[in-house]
């Protein structure tokens, strides 16, 4: 056995061993007695961006940053149906031969699945309480299929950045965040996600080397530049959102807003959307030293797209 490939094993070997430590049941997280608190607030402000928006009362705010709430749970879900097809494809190209890395990725492509019903179990609860309809974009299925048909390198590097931004999530705005008072299933939901997805960066890393290694050059330079249409297929999907969360804000409020207001919520919205579900993760300290390690010929690029989605 190469060096590589015994440092390869104990990665795998170790991300193994650490999730199957973690392993929580969707259960212990939502159901029951554990419901959501539609008197608070879902998600912390600096992901949400509600208070600057000068036409909503503190009712609507909070109805705002609920229907945030729910769009996170759609927008999760959406991302985790491409993420257990790419995971479960490379299992199948890497074989057998590493029979740790195929336990560890399949594990992987569990929890994930695992997830999907976790955002699936909280949307249901978030129907029956919240009062009105929130729609999400989609099909779900035609999204994550679209994503698929770009080159595999290109769809690993969104993941990663996607699995960084969770973490940043949660440790950023959530786990110390004593000012805001959120509600508690939400804070358990985010808490829990981030456990799980700890190991997934290993993952996702060891990933991006194994078809780095395995591609020509020009090859990998393809698949860097299929992520970058990616970011830009992914933000159009976000700007839609940002449509469908107004019309749900209406039907909630009742309120029919000037087009003064509406340009008002949907310019800080989009900025909000663009920084939570795309600044955070490719400006994430872990995710740029991947990626250029990947592709140092196209960091300054990397960066000049981050200013977009970092307002
Ligand atoms: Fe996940
Ligand atoms: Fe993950």
């Amino acid at each position: 056995m190469t060096a590589i490939a015994i440092k390869l094993n104990q990665s795998y070997e170790q991300s193994l061993h650490r999730a199957t430590k973690v392993n929580w049941r969707i259960e212990d997280i939502i159901g029951g007695d554990k419901r959501l608190d539609f008197s608070k607030r879902f998600m912390p402000e600096v992901l949400a961006r509600v208070n600057q928006i000068s036409c909503l009362n503190a009712a609507e705010k909070l109805i705002l940053n609920q229907i945030r709430g729910n769009s996170y749970l759609h927008l999760f879900g959406l991302v985790e149906e491409f993420i257990v097809p790419c995971v479960l494809d490379h299992v199948k190209t890497a074989g057998l031969a590493d029979i740790t890395a195929t336990q560890a990725l399949l594990h992987f492509a569990e929890e994930e699945s695992k997830h999907i019903r976790l955002f699936r179990r909280f949307a249901e609860e978030f129907e029956i309480g919240f009062g009105s309809r929130c729609d999400g974009i989609g099909p779900v299925q035609d999204i994550a299929n679209a994503v698929l048909q770009y080159r595999p390198l290109g769809v690993v590097l969104i993941i990663l950045y996607i699995e960084w931004m969770t973490q940043y999530h949660y440790l950023a705005s959530i786990r110390d965040n004593f000012g805001e008072k959120l509600d508690l299933q939400f804070c358990s939901l985010l808490r829990n996600h981030w456990l799980e997805e700890a190991q997934h960066t290993t993952l996702d890393t060891l990933m991006v080397e194994q078809l780095v290694r395995q591609l020509e050059p020009s090859e990998v330079e393809a698949g860097v530049e299929d992520f970058f249409k990616l970011i830009e297929f992914l933000n159009g999907g976000l700007m839609m959102q940002v449509q469908l969360d107004m019309e749900s804000l209406a039907r909630a409020t009742g309120r029919i807003f000037t087009e003064a207001e509406k340009q008002e919520i949907q310019t800080i919205q989009e900025q909000s959307y663009r920084w939570t579900f795309i600044g955070s993760g490719i400006t994430h300290t872990q995710f740029v030293e991947t990626f250029k390690q990947v592709s140092p010929a196209q960091q300054v690029r990397l960066l000049e797209v981050a200013e977009i989605y970092c307002q």
